[in-house]
């Protein structure tokens, strides 16, 4: 069994709802079991011991939310324990843009952890808020994390 981390920040719900879609699709795949947590109940201990990560969080000021990059500027003391991790990223803002997308990426970029798929920047206004009907893409998207991560963990077995 692989463990993926859904790890996300959401105020109002949308970004919630992009989340559990992730975990969906990554729930999906036999072999993965999925944790979802509020980056506010997260601890560093999450980060490392999993072994792949979704990070989600609504677009503020063209940038992720304060508390997730809190989060990040902690678990730096443990950045040699998460070299290598697969990851994707996700937002929610009231437009597309995806600066804020970018900044989870920069940051996760600098931990040396691998992007293995394109992230979503999801826009209200031009796409309405998250509904079950178009959240295809972001279970397409937890679901390729997931097989990525089972693919590294048989390729590279630790016992
Ligand atoms: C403090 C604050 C700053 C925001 N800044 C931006 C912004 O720069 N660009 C943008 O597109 N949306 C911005 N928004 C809109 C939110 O990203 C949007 O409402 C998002 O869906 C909130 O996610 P949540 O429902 O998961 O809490 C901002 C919202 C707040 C509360």
């Amino acid at each position: 069994m692989v463990k993926i981390l859904v790890l996300y920040y959401s105020r109002s719900g949308n970004t919630e709802t992009l989340a559990k879609a992730v975990a969906e699709g990554a729930r999906s795949v036999e072999g993965v079991t999925v944790e979802m947590k509020r980056v506010d109940y997260a601890t560093v201990e999450d980060i490392i011991s999993c072994d792949g990560m979704a990070v989600g969080s609504p677009n503020y000021f063209g940038y992720m939310a304060g508390i997730m990059k809190d989060y990040f500027d902690k678990a730096w003391s443990v950045r040699d324990k998460l070299a290598g991790k697969p990851y994707i990223a996700f937002t929610c803002g009231g437009g597309s843009r995806n600066t804020a997308l970018l900044s989870i990426e920069h940051v996760l970029n600098a931990f040396k952890m691998e992007k293995v798929a394109d992230g979503i920047a999801w826009g209200l206004r031009d796409h309405g808020p998250p509904s079950e009907r178009d959240l295809t893409p972001l279970r397409k998207l937890g679901e390729t994390l997931a097989k990525e991560v089972l693919k590294r963990k048989v390729e590279t077995p630790k016992e």
